[in-house]
């Protein structure tokens, strides 16, 4: 298995109170825009995740990158 070469933003996630809506977490770790997508991904492998929040609510987004839940926090960033 290749080593994950992709940069790590934070070792914490991004706690936000989001509106209801679609978005795009950026899975590169490149974005300018962290936790979302700038098109910084253009040229590599990865892509966004995109999600749709039906309804508004508090989101824990990974800011790590390595969320085996992406584009949300699983806790994967307290053993990097
Ligand atoms: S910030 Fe990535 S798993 Fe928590």
């Amino acid at each position: 298995m290749a080593e994950d070469d992709r940069p790590i933003r934070q070792k914490m996630p991004y706690v936000c109170e989001q509106a209801a809506g679609s978005y795009a977490w950026c899975r590169c770790g490149k974005s300018a825009k962290h936790p979302f997508c700038d098109g910084a991904h253009r040229g590599s492998a990865y892509r966004p995740e995109i999600v749709q929040l039906d309804t508004a609510r508090r989101v824990a987004w990974c800011g790590c990158g390595r969320s085996a839940k992406p584009p949300f926090c699983d806790g994967t960033h307290s053993k990097l």
